[in-house]
């Protein structure tokens, strides 16, 4: 029997894995999807505990494309509203699907729904990682950067679940990431840790610092994420304070930027806190391409976990 696997983190995949993943990506959005329904018979179902836009209707939607079906359910939706655990909801629902896309507050809970079960969960969003955001961020620097390689990248902003996982992803594909924080909301030292040690394999770059300047200076991509992510609420003050102004996309801080630069952001933004209008929907903006390109991610990425696998 096939090893199910799991894809909570992007380290759970190899750099190779990723590059071939995007480059399948890019051609199903060049090309069009394979007529052979490759995906037919397959069920996946998507458990969300936090809103969604993009991810939400992606999945859905890349799934159709390869000729599965999925999907929606509520957590509240679920007997893990009243209290079920998340173990038994995975190994029951394990026997009924053939995949599990989970968002989720703790990433604990992911870890939780993949263990002993049947089928490969995907972290669709946790409080700690964002790893199908970073394939298509992956993907929207291989589109837009003829020499991958040789751009650099810039983060600016909170060291949440999207920087960890772009982070991640840039170092086992060996690019160089400038990841511009305060000191206070740098992202988790254990994960930036694996991230340096595969840079150093990948030849990539991981460097941090507090200075968005810094970080920005002659970039060929710059990105931002939202200051306050879903379920922070209560932190908004303080963090906008720390945040603002200096940690703030604007054309200011893009002019330091090559000029021929990218602005991404993996979307909701918050206009006017990490991004002001004119940088978001101005000409270097790639942020529409970057969304369509969860779907194709996506799809590949189910492809890679599902392909080929008889019930
Ligand atoms: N970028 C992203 O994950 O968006 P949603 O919250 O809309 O899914
Ligand atoms: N960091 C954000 C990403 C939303 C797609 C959050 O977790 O809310």
């Amino acid at each position: 029997m096939r090893k199910i696997r799991h894809y909570l983190e992007v380290m759970d995949l190899t750099g190779a894995e990723v590059k071939a993943l995007v480059n399948q990506a890019l051609a199903w959005k060049r090309r069009g999807y394979p007529r052979s329904r490759p995906l037919a018979g397959k069920q996946v179902a998507l458990i969300f505990q936090k809103p969604s836009t993009r991810t939400r209707v992606s999945f859905q939607s890349a799934v159709s494309r390869l000729g599965g079906d999925s999907f929606y359910l509520g957590w509240g939706d679920l007997q893990l509203g009243r209290g079920e655990t998340v173990e038994d909801t995975g190994r029951v629902m394990g026997r009924y699907v053939d995949a599990i896309v989970a968002r989720v507050f703790s990433h604990q809970d992911l870890v939780a729904l993949s263990g002993n079960g049947r089928a490969p969960v995907v972290n669709a969003l946790s409080d700690r990682h964002h790893p199908c955001q970073a394939l298509a961020d992956v993907m929207t620097v291989f589109e837009f950067s003829k020499t991958p390689a040789k751009t650099k990248i810039a983060f600016v902003g909170d060291g949440n679940n999207v920087c960890t996982s772009l982070i991640q992803a840039c170092a086992l594909l060996g690019l160089k990431i400038w990841v511009a924080n305060p000191a206070d909301y740098r992202p988790p030292s254990d994960e930036v840790e694996k991230a340096v040690r595969a840079a150093e394999r990948s030849k990539g770059e991981v460097v941090l610092t507090d200075n968005p300047r810094e970080a920005v200076r002659d970039a060929d991509f710059v990105y931002t994420d939202v200051f306050v992510s879903m379920g922070q609420d209560e932190e908004r003050a303080k963090k906008l304070s720390a945040f603002l102004p200096n940690f703030q996309v604007n054309k200011k801080l893009m002019s330091l930027a090559k000029p021929s630069a990218k602005f991404m952001h993996c979307m909701p933004m918050r206009l006017n806190e990490e991004v002001t209008p004119e940088v978001a929907y101005g000409p270097q903006s790639v942020i529409y391409d970057q969304a369509e390109n969860r779907m194709h991610t996506e799809a590949a990425l189910l492809y890679l976990l599902l392909g080929g696998r008889r019930r």
